[in-house]
């Protein structure tokens, strides 16, 4: 058996072309485009990336992006004071924070002071918690993109077993609570997560989130699960390649994403919906 791919940026196309079009509706119905800040603290060279490649997106869709670029000398207290700034600012819709940020700021205190209603990355514990609660309102980028791609298979999702490898607040939690909602039995693998392999045997969808490369085999794999690889890991040789041994797993799954190409282009895809329902919530 050989899977089918699920291609996650022809996907996430479609998604941009959506909300570029659903932008182009309301500014031509008297609305101001959506307003992104995007707020990068430091030098953090993937950061730096990542955060260049938002703000494409959003000019690309028509968004304003204002960028707020600040020293990694910048205090905890002057980056609260830009985050209040932009809560009060009605060109503002979406707040997006990059992590990591520097060690002397907490990372924690600074998502909390994010205004739950511009919350874009769906990082606010009010945002965490109506997930939880099956009320979402702004929901987790890369989790959230999962489940569109998810969708796409148009396999029925209920009552499926689904493994989560990685438990950041970021990928791994936020993943199970949409699996949970979208009522899936979920488990949760971390570091001290006994009989890992025996867990994956069984899972009818398998969501890698690890950061190591190539480490859910094939072998492991049951025949016919929907494998979803999260992982974006560079090789000696410059290659990317996820946290699934994809050669190996391709053999045993229905489904599967591939690194490049897969949940990657998503996450900013769905920062843009994001951006979008979060100026709609305001209106
Ligand atoms: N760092 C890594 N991923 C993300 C993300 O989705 N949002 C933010 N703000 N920072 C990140």
């Amino acid at each position: 058996m050989s899977a089918r791919l699920i291609d996650g940026k022809a996907i996430a196309a479609e998604v941009r072309a959506t909300v570029k079009a659903q932008v182009a509706e309301r500014t031509a119905a008297g609305h101001r485009p959506p307003g992104l800040a995007v707020v990068l603290v430091g030098e953090n060279p993937a950061s730096q990336v990542y955060v260049r490649n938002k703000r494409k997106a959003c000019d690309e869709v028509g968004f304003v992006s204002v960028s707020h670029d600040l020293p990694a000398s910048t205090t905890q207290d002057e980056l609260l004071a830009l985050v209040d700034a932009l809560n009060c600012d009605d060109s503002i819709d979406g707040i997006l924070v990059q992590l990591p940020l520097p060690d002397h700021i907490n990372e924690e205190t600074v998502i909390e002071r994010i205004s739950p209603m511009k919350d874009v990355d769906g990082f606010h514990p009010y945002n965490v918690g109506r997930l939880t609660l099956r009320m979402p309102l702004l929901r987790p980028c890369t989790p959230y993109g999962c489940m569109t791609l998810l969708a796409h298979t148009g396999v029925d999702l209920v009552g499926k077993d689904a493994v989560i490898i990685g438990q950041s607040n970021i990928v791994g939690r936020p993943m199970a609570l949409e699996l949970l909602a979208a009522r899936c039995t979920i488990t949760i693998c971390h570091s001290k997560t006994r009989n890992l392999e025996e867990k994956i045997r069984n899972a009818d969808i398998v969501v890698a989130a690890v950061g190591v490369p190539r480490f859910v085999k094939g072998e492991w794999i049951k025949p016919g699960a929907i494998v979803i690889d999260v992982g974006i890991n560079r090789l000696d040789d410059g290659k990317l390649c996820g946290d699934v041994d994809f050669d190996s797993a391709v053999e045993k799954a229905s489904w599967i994403t591939p690194v490049p190409g897969g949940v990657g282009p998503m996450t900013i895809a769905t920062l843009l919906q994001n951006t979008l329902a979060a100026q709609q919530l305001r209106d």
